[in-house]
């Protein structure tokens, strides 16, 4: 690594000076940063934290963030882009500027007014990388009602917990999107999601994109969008729809993510104390300024396309890129077209999608001028050294900043921040501790605090700083158990990673503490896969791991055991059932939790209290040593599913 020049180390301390203040002087820092949004009721206090460890930030305060990311701008912004859609998929180009946003937010808010939705009710989206998508999230805020994005990728009965769990009155869709070649019947999606679900929800909002015909509209439940808009049109005016102004700590939205348990947990945000970190973040974290343009390529339905797809962006006056495709699309070369075509000054990516990348000829990347851009933002999962260094080389110019945060924290906590000065990137490593958290990494066993150069569980010192989640939706118990009782004596909030830090003070992060499973970035709970498999009729027993993959970073791979294994002995017939598995992973969760792998066993390996040892099938899977097996009832299982393993290799 090249020594940074003089300059630099100035700089570095000022971000370090910058961290030191925000934690010793929380309140007059937070206060100050609370500047970077406009407030209809000044706050009282910038933190309670009389109820530990549940915290409320800026209390007393009313704001909105819909007024903050779009009506506040129509003055002076009134003309910029706020949003540059483009899509690989159906070949739209579209530019909405703050003021078309403002109609468009308006018009889809008289929707929501007219179904009867008030403060505090909840609207599940369910759409893919479409303007519509941010407008209906925008509108939603603009009247206070609590929006939860689902991907549009999970399938029907995931779209069904989720509907469920926050008992939506209404849902958001469209008729139908694409990915690749592949159609995706988002209406029919919902009709089937409405029949699982038990709570029933009133009506469905379905926006016509005339991707497919054979849609049916369910009398008095749905409405196309664009013919309910135009009905309710008179009513689109920004005196009849003014922004409703919250107390800081009201629910913005909630966010569904996987976990240990089999139904995934909603991730609260609150109002004000989001708008605020998420506005700060985008100045001091990733440079961005106000009227450039932020590139995003993170879908709505994960946290990223939250903060930096749409709010961060839009309540920073900048333009931002929703993009819908492949990045593989023009050869490889589609993002750095968008790049020059919009300006960009910013990117945000995961690793996965560089890695794809690589695989592509060198000239996709010099095809297009990229002067504008000055960093690249990776997150998600953890970035290689090799794909870091090689990106870094191939963009020339491009400051690659990998950073490292979760949907609970919704803004990076560990990052270089060049919003501040320059940095010191450290391939590897998302680098250091950002302002306003207390990291600290402890012994798994204890909770105290490990050596530097010591492996350990990276945790927050409460409260956590604003923009994180206030608790869990509608589960405060398992807030304070689960994510700050992890270690009794002390609380401090668990991130579920393990982490180390290096003698210069770089961290990195060493993987997941729990059953949690990495593809492509997306987040997928090993007991979320292992039901959906045991739905099958023919299976006793599942055990799903995350194994190591060049690309994906972690691919799902499942071990089976069958009620009646006698009954299927040949080969065809073991096929068969692997294949149906496969079938119902994927219709209970989505392609994503595709399993790479399926191995049909006789026994799982079990300690001898009965706990399926997934250590041991993950090391035979990675090819490691096993460690110690003492505690397994019977070893000569493994054999078992070292046999399984190499059918996989003889068929692939
Ligand atoms: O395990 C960590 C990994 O992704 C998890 C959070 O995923 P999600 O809730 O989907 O939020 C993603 C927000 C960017 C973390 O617990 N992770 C995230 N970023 C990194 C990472 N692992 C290593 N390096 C990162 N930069």
């Amino acid at each position: 690594m090249v020594n940074p020049p003089s300059s630099a180390i100035a700089d570095l301390d000022v971000c370090q000076e910058f961290c030191r203040y925000s934690l010793e002087k929380p309140d007059d820092f937070w206060a100050e940063q609370a500047r970077f949004i406009d407030w209809e009721t000044p706050f009282q206090h910038v933190c309670d934290y009389s109820q530990p460890p549940f915290a409320k930030w800026f209390t007393g305060g009313r704001t909105n963030i819909c007024h903050n990311a779009v009506d506040r701008h129509l003055a002076t912004r009134g003309d910029q882009p706020a949003i540059y859609y483009i899509s690989s998929e159906t070949g739209e180009q579209r530019t909405l500027t703050y003021r078309d946003l403002h109609h468009e937010v308006l018009r889809m808010a008289s929707c929501l007014r007219a179904l009867g939705l008030n403060i505090g009710d909840r609207v599940v989206l369910y759409l893919p990388m479409i303007p519509e998508a941010a407008v209906a999230m925008l509108a939603c805020l603009r009247l206070g009602i609590i929006h939860s994005t689902v991907f549009a990728g999970f399938a029907a009965p995931n779209l069904a917990t989720r509907i469920d769990s926050c008992d939506a009155k209404l849902v958001i869709t469209c008729d139908a999107a694409t990915r690749g070649s592949k159609h995706i019947p988002l209406k029919h999606l919902v009709d089937e999601a409405l029949d699982l679900a038990e709570r029933k929800v009133s009506a469905v909002l379905m926006i016509n994109r005339g991707l497919d015909t054979s849609v049916n509209l369910k009398p008095g439940r749905d409405y196309d969008y664009s013919v309910f808009a135009d009905e309710c049109a008179h009513n689109a005016t920004p005196e009849k729809l003014p922004c409703v102004w919250l107390e800081a700590n009201d629910t913005s939205y909630v966010l569904y993510t996987s976990g240990t348990t089999a139904r995934p947990k909603g991730i609260q945000r609150d109002t004000g104390g989001y708008a605020v970190a998420i506005a700060a973040s985008m100045h001091h974290i990733f440079g961005g300024r106000p009227g450039e343009t932020f590139f995003s390529t993170a879908d709505v339905g994960w946290v990223v396309g939250h903060s930096y797809t749409v709010y961060a962006p839009l309540i920073c006056g900048m333009s931002t890129v929703m993009y819908e495709g492949t990045p593989l699309c023009e050869d490889g070369a589609v993002w750095w077209r968008i790049v020059e075509q919009t300006g960009a000054t910013v990117m945000f990516a995961s690793p996965t999608a560089i890695r794809v990348l690589k695989k592509q000829a060198a000239q996709s990347f010099t095809r297009h001028n990229l002067g504008t851009l000055r960093h690249l933002f990776l997150a998600g999962e953890p970035l290689d050294e090799t794909t870091s260094i090689w990106i870094r080389e191939t963009l020339k110019h491009v400051e690659i900043v990998d950073n490292y945060w979760q949907t609970e924290t919704g803004w990076p906590l560990l990052s270089m921040m060049p919003g501040i000065g320059p940095i010191r990137v450290k391939p590897g490593s998302p680098g250091f501790p950002v302002y306003g958290y207390k990291l600290e990494i402890v012994d798994a066993d204890t909770g105290l605090p490990v050596p530097r150069g010591e492996k350990g569980v990276l945790t927050l010192g409460l409260p956590l700083p604003p923009g994180c989640m206030p608790t869990v939706w509608q589960n405060d118990a398992m807030f304070e158990r689960h994510y700050c009782g992890q270690f009794p004596g002390t609380m401090r909030y668990s991130t579920f990673d393990y982490a180390v830090q290096d003698d210069e003070g770089y961290y990195f992060i060493l993987g997941r503490t729990d059953d949690v499973i990495n593809v492509a970035g997306h987040r997928l709970g090993t007991r979320e896969i292992e039901e959906a498999a045991s739905s099958h009729p023919a299976v006793a027993e599942v055990a799903a791991v995350g194994v190591h993959d060049e690309i994906k970073g972690q691919a799902v791979i499942c071990f089976v055991t069958l009620k009646r294994p006698d009954e299927v002995t040949s080969n065809v017939a073991l096929n068969a059932i692997s294949k149906e598995i496969e079938t119902a992973v994927v219709n209970t969760l989505g392609a994503l939790a595709r399993p790479a792998f399926i191995g049909i066993v006789r026994n799982l390996p079990k300690t001898r209290s009965g706990k399926v040892v997934r250590r041991a099938l993950l090391a035979i899977a990675e090819k490691r040593e096993l460690g110690d097996i003492s505690t397994m009832e019977d070893p000569a299982v493994l054999d078992d599913i070292r046999r399984a393993l190499s059918l996989k290799h003889i068929a692939s």
